[in-house]
């Protein structure tokens, strides 16, 4: 069993909010489906999962005794939530690898809680053990790939027309990666 270290922490944002990250708990069930519905469709369309879609809010807050994922969500003071990370551990020979995942909601954006989120799981995923931190995003999310460059991230690679988005266009990945100690 992989001891957990993840603790909550406030953080003071550059508007003047502050806001609380701590690891996702059973009882963000509601809180969790509140944030699916308050995205905006755009970032719904190209989200990995399906944030709107209650089996994939239940595989989300059943994982959280999965040895292999770790997620952290932003709260407010009455335990909205505000922001979601994640990093999965992969499976076979990528076992040192784990891969991110980061969304904030609209109304909290451009006050550096997508930086402190990133940071946040990236140490996370340090601790769980991973050596290698990857996250691919659509090729036209550059406000995703300027938060993981300034953590020391870099394009490994794009992939051309990898993922169809929810009407089902097709989109460029770019990976980007970064090591980290353990
Ligand atoms: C990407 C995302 C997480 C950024 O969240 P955020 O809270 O607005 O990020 P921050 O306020 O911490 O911004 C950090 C830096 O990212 C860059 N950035 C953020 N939003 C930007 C935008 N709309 N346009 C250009 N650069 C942007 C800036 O360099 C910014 O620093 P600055 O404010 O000092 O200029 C958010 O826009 C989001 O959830 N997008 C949809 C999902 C996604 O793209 N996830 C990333 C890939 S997994």
């Amino acid at each position: 069993m992989v001891q957990r270290t993840e603790a909550e922490s406030r953080v003071a944002l550059k508007d003047g909010r502050t806001i609380t990250i701590r690891p996702l708990m059973d009882q963000d069930r509601v809180a969790l489906i509140s944030f699916g519905l308050g995205l905006p469709k755009n970032d719904l369309l190209y989200l990995e999962d399906d944030f709107q879609n209650p089996e994939i809010i239940s595989r989300l807050i059943n994982a959280n005794a999965a040895e292999n994922w770790r997620q952290i969500v932003a709260v407010t003071d009455d335990d909205s939530i505000v922001a979601y990370t994640a990093a999965l551990r992969m499976p076979g020979w990528s076992y040192h690898v784990a891969n991110v995942r980061l969304i904030v909601d609209r109304a909290w954006r451009r006050s550096g809680l997508g930086m402190a989120m990133a940071q946040t799981i990236v140490e996370v995923a340090r601790e769980n053990g991973a050596t290698k931190v990857t996250v691919e995003m659509l090729a036209a999310q550059t406000a995703g790939q300027a938060i993981f460059r300034r953590l020391g991230f870099v394009v490994e690679g794009q992939l051309a027309r990898h993922a169809i988005d929810r009407d089902g266009n097709l989109h460029d990945i770019v990976l980007m990666s970064v090591f980290v100690r353990t």
